[in-house]
């Protein structure tokens, strides 16, 4: 069977890495980047270092608006499809490249497969929310990764189709976290290039990002966000993605955040380290959310919502709003229950599951 698979952005990467592996063993896949994430180590170091197989068509679409970006993504999409006339699309999660895919596939009547179907933040100002309504709406295989997922379809009447597979983000922590003892800890510090400074050596630290629209659009809610990390009692380490970067440039000519070492992104190996290892990780990503309770370090995830409400549970991750007072608040005083812990997202099996499910289906 001929797969066509859309990615784009980090996380999707990741994603990809762990299912091409196992879906090239019985099916032909032909991989297409859309280009939305370009940067070296935004795109091409997780490739390298998660020997994904390299995509056999790059469209090059780069940043722009909503609107654009995702326009010129159907137009590449659809002569790729017309093209290789597969017998599916496949897409993951709630970028724009996932629903660029969608549209282009679903217009040409090509039946969609939604890697991470379901998930709902019901906060509907998200471009990812609509993403993902948007995506599900038109899927012919909805593969969630939690019964919540399944049952956020069926409140929406999608029934048909509807697959609880695991998560396949958990297939690749799984898989790739056995990798980390292999190295000692001052590997993986070397790898940390500091925005401003050199990174020292540390005994402890906390992990942090912070790059979801809700967050970065505004500068007096990054700088909230800093100064709560200025009051914890551990260094915090800040991966920064480029949408932040500019922000934190000008946030940093004012004030003084010396309890945060900003850096560099880091790679998906270097990642897993650091969260792993971290006293707590410091949020608004939803795939850290998950890695975090997966690689059990408590979590503080600084939104509204979340689409993982399974990490809520025994406050392994618990909401923050963007102020100081609550972030130090939740990060210094909330104790996670590790009874709590199920597991909740596989077993690490996503991926087998998936290639199952699509040579069951064919059309
Ligand atoms: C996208 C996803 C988000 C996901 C995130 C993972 C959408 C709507 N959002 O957000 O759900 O959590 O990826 O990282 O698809 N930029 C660069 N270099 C890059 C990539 C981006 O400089 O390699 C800058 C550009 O200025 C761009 C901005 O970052 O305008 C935002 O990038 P974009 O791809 O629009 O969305 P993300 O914030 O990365």
């Amino acid at each position: 069977m001929k797969i066509v698979t859309v990615i784009g952005a980090r996380p999707q990467f990741v994603k990809a890495a762990a299912v091409s592996r196992v879906l090239r063993k019985s099916h032909e896949e032909i991989l297409v980047h859309t280009g939305q994430h370009y940067d070296k180590n935004m795109s091409d170091i997780f490739f390298e270092e998660l020997r994904i197989p390299r995509p056999d068509i790059n469209l090059g679409v780069g940043s722009g608006t909503h609107a654009k970006q995702t326009a010129e993504m159907m137009v590449g999409l659809e002569n790729v499809l017309l093209e290789e006339k597969p017998e599916y699309l496949m897409v993951y999660g709630d970028t724009n490249s996932t629903l660029a895919g969608a549209l282009a596939a679903g217009k040409l009547n090509i039946p969609i497969v939604h890697v991470e179907a379901g998930l709902r933040s019901y906060n509907m100002r998200m471009p990812e929310e609509q993403n993902r309504v948007l995506t599900d709406r038109i899927s012919s295989l909805l593969l969630c990764p939690t019964d919540t997922a399944v049952d956020n379809l069926k409140k929406e009447g999608i029934l048909e189709g509807v697959f609880n597979i695991g998560d396949v983000m958990c297939d690749a922590v799984l898989y790739y976290s056995k990798l980390l003892d292999n190295m000692p800890r001052e590997y993986y510090f070397s790898h940390l290039v500091g925005l401003f400074q050199p990174i020292p050596l540390l005994d402890s630290w906390y992990m942090a990002t912070i790059h979801r629209a809700e967050n970065t659009s505004s500068l007096e809610t990054v700088k909230e966000i800093l100064k709560a990390f200025n009051g914890l009692d551990a260094p915090v380490i800040f991966p920064v993605h480029p949408r932040t970067k500019e922000i934190i440039k000008i946030l940093t000519k004012d004030e003084n955040y010396h309890n945060v070492l900003f850096v560099e992104p880091v790679s998906y190996l270097d990642m897993l380290f650091f969260v792993r290892e971290a006293k707590k990780v410091v949020t608004d990503s939803g795939g850290l959310q998950k890695e975090a309770y997966i690689l059990q370090t408590p979590c503080v995830t600084v939104r509204e919502q979340t689409e993982w409400i399974e990490t809520l549970k025994g406050n392994q991750n618990v909401l923050a709003t963007p102020q100081v007072e609550d972030i130090i608040d939740k990060v210094l005083n909330t104790v996670a229950d590790n009874g709590k812990r199920e597991l909740y997202y596989g077993n690490g099996d996503a991926a087998k599951k998936l290639c199952d499910i699509i040579g069951n289906n064919i059309k």
